[in-house]
């Protein structure tokens, strides 16, 4: 660990060394050298991570996380469920959405801790068997994707924005849908698919 410091410190002084020389402002590579030191955060110790269970598609994961992990985190990287997309990462453009009870939400900005005892369901348990989701099978019938990155979040959002009554029109759906970006302008044929899929959805 001394070690550690030492070499860091004497990258620092190297760095530092440079800096003055070349006349530049000292202030910044000091505060960069005092972060340097400074001691990692608490929540990166694994010996701060908390258990949870996830329920995901209907099965119950265990998983020992950092409490700040999101939905999409937790899904991705920790049960290798990389269907929902990470697009933004902020909440804007809706590739990450997954449902949460009945609800559509972003995963990239819903803690996995908050989620704790809710279904989520994502894209990977939305079929029934070798049987499409009808709204699924609406996308591929309409041609509604081209790249594909964000039809996962655009499924899913669909299929709760069906559910939620928002879909009894083209402005509607528009509308409803608007959370959900797609950079391939695939939308004319979203709003046809989730036209096609809409009464076989409610009848269920
Ligand atoms: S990745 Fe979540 S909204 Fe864009
Ligand atoms: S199909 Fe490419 S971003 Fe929507």
């Amino acid at each position: 660990m001394s070690g550690n410091s030492s070499s860091r410190l004497s990258g620092f002084d190297r760095r530092a060394f440079m800096a003055c020389a070349a006349g530049s402002a000292l202030v910044p590579m000091t505060a960069r050298a005092g972060a340097l030191d400074a001691p990692a955060p608490v929540a990166q110790d694994p010996a701060l991570h908390v258990e949870i269970t996830l329920r995901v598609n209907g099965q119950d994961k265990r998983l020992s996380l950092d409490p700040r992990t999101t939905v999409l985190d937790a899904l991705r990287e920790h049960l290798k469920l990389t269907g929902s997309k990470k697009g933004c990462d902020h909440g804007q453009c809706g590739a990450c959405t997954v449902l949460i009870g009945e609800r559509r939400v972003v995963s990239c900005l819903t803690l996995a801790l908050a989620a704790e005892g809710q279904e989520i369901t994502t894209i990977e348990g939305l079929a029934t068997g070798d049987q499409l989701h009808p709204m699924q099978q609406a996308f591929i019938d309409n041609d509604a994707f081209q790249c594909g990155y964000c039809t996962p979040g655009q499924i899913m959002s669909a299929v709760a924005c069906v559910k939620e009554g928002h879909a009894s029109s083209d402005a509607d759906i528009r509308e409803y849908m608007s959370g959900n970006i797609c950079r391939c302008a695939a939308y004319p044929n979203i709003v046809a698919a989730m036209k096609q899929a809409a009464p076989e959805i409610t009848k269920g």
